[in-house]
């Protein structure tokens, strides 16, 4: 199965699907969300759906109301300018990777399959995992390890990788994680490398400044009373999602006019959810999820009813 589509009832639901309206899904993947929404869409709704791995193309339905667009969601606002689809009435991401990615060694995303250091969802961007791990400087490395995948030894990590690469180069995803081994907490080998692959990951692929792009670019794009549907993985990127649903911005600082109404441009709908024991048992994948949704505001001061 390419991928089996986390907290799809909640994350559906949370669009509030009108059926004649206009959506996007910003992470297609297998698909799984986009065929829930077409499925509640009429005949006159429409589905744009992002994905920057052209292999998630294979994916797309034959159907009319779909638009599949192999490009980052970080370019979301100008192509729906450009395909005259603004605006819309909601906006629908799954972040991350999917199973069809980690599952194929040649990618390089899993930490248990031996690969070549990649990492990249689009296969045609510049920056690999191989040249983050041989060419950044130890500190630059020490940031990403400490930042992104909030390893305490980070600087150790990146002394011991500046190290071995003296001598040779790190080319496959094996050899990086035979090096480090002993650095990794007993017990906790699994963990640990998932951390520091997480974090080369979000370096490759510049996640946390696509998401912020996301977010920033759906407060234009959206209707008012549109809908902001985010599932997240990592904490890094929960926090983002929070406090923009919360506040409009990524710090999470809630201005406010002269008569102390709150100027936010969305308003959270409900609290935020994890997947049940259920769907972890069958899919340990959606273990890390959490689904926010929001609601864009009518007014950017409507916020305190
Ligand atoms: C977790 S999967 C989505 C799975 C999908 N919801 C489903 O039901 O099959 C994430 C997908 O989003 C894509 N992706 C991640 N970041 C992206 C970005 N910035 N722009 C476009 N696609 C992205 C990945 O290539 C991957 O296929």
């Amino acid at each position: 199965m390419y991928h089996n589509p986390v907290l799809l009832e909640e994350a559906v639901a949370g669009l509030a699907i009108i059926p004649e309206g206009s959506y996007v899904d910003a992470t297609f993947g297998g698909g799984g969300h986009s065929r829930a929404i077409l499925s509640q869409l009429g005949a006159q709704g429409r589905l744009i759906a992002f994905d920057q791995d052209p292999e998630a193309a294979s994916n797309v339905p034959e159907d009319p109301r779909v638009q599949f667009l192999n490009h980052n969601f970080r370019y979301m606002q100008n192509f729906l300018r450009l395909h005259g689809m603004l605006p819309v009435d909601g906006i629908l991401a799954d972040l991350g990777v999917s199973s069809h990615q980690f599952d194929e060694a040649a990618r390089g995303f899993s930490t248990r399959m031996d690969g070549p250091l990649d990492m990249r969802m689009n296969k045609g961007s510049g920056l690999t995992a191989r040249e983050v791990i041989n060419e950044y400087d130890a500190e630059r490395l020490a940031d990403i390890l400490f930042l992104f995948g909030e390893l305490r030894n980070s600087r150790k990590i990146a002394r011991t990788i500046e190290e071995q690469r003296k001598t040779t180069l790190i080319e496959t995803t094996g050899q990086l994680t035979e090096m480090l081994l002993k650095l990794a907490p007993r017990g906790k080998e699994n963990q640990f490398f998932a951390r520091v692959f997480q974090a080369v990951r979000i370096e490759v692929n510049q996640e946390l400044d696509a998401l912020k792009e996301l977010l920033s670019q759906s407060v234009a794009v959206l209707k008012p009373g549109g809908r902001l549907v985010v599932i997240s993985y990592h904490s890094l990127e929960d926090r983002l999602v929070k406090n923009y649903m919360r506040a409009g911005n990524f710090e999470g600082t809630v201005s406010k006019d002269f008569y102390g109404n709150p100027l936010v441009p969305f308003r959270p709908v409900g609290k935020s959810l994890a997947p049940g024991p259920r769907e972890t048992a069958e899919n340990p994948r959606a273990r890390s999820a959490r689904l926010r949704i929001a609601t864009k505001t009518q007014h950017p001061i409507a916020n305190n009813q």
